[in-house]
């Protein structure tokens, strides 16, 4: 459920029409609705009851730091991937003891970072990790909170390019390494293995997967503590699957919760959860503007503001993202490719997708686009880096101002050597 609504044929996130913010912002514009964000995270929270878990939101969907206070203050962690993320997070009010580290590629410096801010737990994704882990917590004098992320050989997800629990993917330790590592962690004066973590995959619209990748970690607890090694903590990772309106509705919630609880039952362990698209993606849209329509043949592209630099999950992925017409139109849909300014093919939304006839200035906005959406924008083609609104009520303001093209030059430098 979301906050997108139309009243008086106005499209409106909550209590605000999109008009007005087109009008007060321009556009591009990305549009988040608090009460959605709030939502997800009590929906969540709802679905494991009685079973307190720790919803570490995945930063990476959407990292600006009014959505990471929003979600804070409804008790969400924070499941991060890097030193600029736990900043983010950190700024945003999300207390330490909330935040995950997660990564193949931390760096000496982040995990020096990640220590030094006294974090909740790392995942741990080698061999190699592990030791520069404890060496660099053995100069610090600490002991290192950590979870070894297991890659359970299932792959999952939406598209090849999110998924991240295949036998062939770069993320994690294979089941037999996990207990090995476990035990060496646990033998390390300066390294304190709390538990286990995985994650298969994103937009994952079957549990089947999912839960495999639970009874791989069921099992694994199980021989750790046969070994009389302490697992307090299962990371179940994120990945759960959002509706976008182009293919039946993935598992709820409630039914995801179901079955972990199910599949990890009297283990008598501390859950986390790292969902990102659920909490973030249908909390946001992406307002455009048409710029033109472009008639060629029997071909008619609806020329828009929004780009691929705005937008980019339809050319990485062939994702579906909805096109809503900011006012209702009575008129017979046709089908229009939907495209942006930037010169390249991949700039292309949708392909006949059918809608009532628009006019060049019409607003228009991608649905489900909170997630993944403002974090993979770029200033390709010397494009503004997009703005980002949140709306609270019958309220808005900026959480992101448009950054100039002069702000932007301003980075750059013209060295004396030209
Ligand atoms: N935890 C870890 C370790 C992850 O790598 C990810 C996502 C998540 C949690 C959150 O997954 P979610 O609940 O959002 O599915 N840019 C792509 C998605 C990449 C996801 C990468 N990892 C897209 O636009 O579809």
């Amino acid at each position: 459920m979301n906050h997108f609504d139309y009243r008086d044929g106005a499209l409106h996130c909550e209590g605000v029409a999109l008009a007005a913010i087109a009008a007060a912002v321009g556009t591009p514009v990305y549009v988040y609705s608090t009460a959605t964000l709030e939502r997800h995270v009590q929906v969540m929270r709802e679905a494991f009851q009685p079973t307190p878990v720790l919803i570490a939101f995945a930063v990476k969907a959407n990292a600006n730091i009014a959505v990471l206070a929003t979600l804070a203050k409804q008790g969400a962690g924070a499941d991060t991937v890097s030193a600029g993320e736990i900043q983010r997070a950190l700024k945003a009010g999300v207390p330490p003891e909330r935040i995950i580290f997660s990564g193949v590629g931390k760096t000496d410096d982040e995990l020096e970072f990640a220590l030094a801010q006294g974090i909740h737990q790392i995942n741990v994704e080698s061999a190699q990790e592990l030791e520069r882990l404890g060496e660099i917590a053995g100069r610090r004098g600490a002991r290192a909170a950590l979870a070894i992320r297991v890659n359970p050989a299932i792959g999952a997800g939406g598209h090849q390019k999110i998924s991240t629990g295949g036998a062939d993917a770069k993320f994690g330790v294979s089941a037999a390494d996990a207990l090995a590592l476990y035990a060496r962690a646990h033998a390390h004066p300066h390294l304190d293995p709390k538990g286990l973590a995985v994650h298969i995959g994103s937009q994952i619209r079957d549990l089947a997967p999912l839960q495999s990748a639970f009874k791989t970690l069921r099992t694994l607890t199980e021989k750790l503590r046969a070994q009389g090694l302490n697992v307090a903590r299962l990371d179940l990772g994120g990945g759960l699957g959002v509706p976008y309106f182009n293919e039946p509705d993935p598992p709820s919630p409630a039914a995801y919760a179901a079955m972990a609880k199910e599949t990890l039952g009297g283990l008598d362990v501390d859950l986390a959860i790292e969902p990102g698209r659920l909490i973030a993606a249908n909390a946001g849209v992406l307002v455009t503007r048409v710029i033109r329509i472009q008639a060629r043949d029997d071909r008619r592209f609806l020329v828009l503001d929004a780009g691929m630099s705005d937008l980019i999950r339809p050319a990485m992925y062939d994702a579906f993202h909805d096109l809503r017409p900011v006012r209702l139109s009575q008129a017979a849909p046709e089908p229009f490719d939907l495209v942006g300014p930037i010169c390249e093919t991949g700039d292309t939304f949708a392909r006949g997708r059918m809608l009532a006839p628009l006019q060049p200035g019409d607003l228009c906005a991608f649905m489900t686009a909170g997630a993944y959406g403002a974090v993979m924008a770029s200033t390709y083609n010397a494009r503004p880096l997009v703005p980002e609104v949140l709306v609270r009520g019958a309220r808005f303001d900026i959480v992101r101002r448009r950054v100039s093209v002069d702000e932007q030059i301003a980075l750059e430098a013209l060295p004396d050597f030209i």
